[in-house]
């Protein structure tokens, strides 16, 4: 079976392909050749991977699966959630988005919050939901010069470093994108066995 990761990013499409069945081959966006901008105009992770997948899966019939992520503050009722990629604005900035967090969360007592991840598959006709989450608390200041976005200044639970001071297998192994993509990766490996 193929099956699109609609995705540009050939390292996490690696990673997944690697943990599946040999009887279900990846491809990405660029395999079959959509070069079109997907908008993300849901106000929910889950609208968001939905809109990709579905965009797939209409325009090239292809079973297909999406993933949409979030950083969501307790004391900010969620927030920037949906909005992670640009919380300061456009074009996407890790280090301004970083700094405009810290500055809504100086003198925030709680300081509770999660990445959730939500990976919409669109299978032989069917739609299909995998969740992730990953606990932890929000830094007073960034730690760490490992990982992406909101690394720095993410702390996992049971943890004392930051996601950026961590190695990516261990991250990998607690992250909210790895818990979504094992269930994923549970569930497809049923479907074909
Ligand atoms: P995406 O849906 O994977 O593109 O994630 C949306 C945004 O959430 C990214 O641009 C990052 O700002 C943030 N994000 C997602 N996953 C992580 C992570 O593992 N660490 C830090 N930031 C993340």
């Amino acid at each position: 079976m193929t099956l699109v990761f609609a995705t540009n990013n050939a390292h996490k499409l690696k990673e997944v392909q690697e943990m599946l069945p040999n009887s279900i081959q990846l491809v990405s966006l660029k395999d079959i050749n959509c070069e079109e901008d997907i908008e993300e105009t849901a106000t929910t992770l889950e609208g968001n991977a939905a809109i990709k997948a579905d965009f797939i899966t209409q325009k090239y019939g292809m079973n297909c699966f999406a993933d949409d992520t979030g950083l969501e503050v307790t004391a900010l009722d969620g927030k920037p959630g949906v909005y992670s990629a640009r919380y300061a604005g456009e074009p996407s900035n890790a280090e301004n988005n970083m700094t405009k967090l810290l500055s809504e969360m100086a003198g925030v007592e709680n300081r509770n919050a999660q990445f959730r991840t939500v990976i919409c598959l669109n299978l032989d006709g069917n739609q299909y939901y995998f969740e992730g989450i990953c606990k932890g608390t929000i830094l007073t200041k960034k730690q760490g010069n490992q990982g992406f976005g909101y690394d720095p200044i993410f702390q996992p639970n049971g943890f004392e470093k930051s996601f950026a001071e961590m190695d990516s297998a261990d991250k990998n192994r607690i992250s909210h994108r790895g818990l979504a993509i094992e269930k994923l990766v549970k569930f497809l490996t049923e479907y074909v066995a």
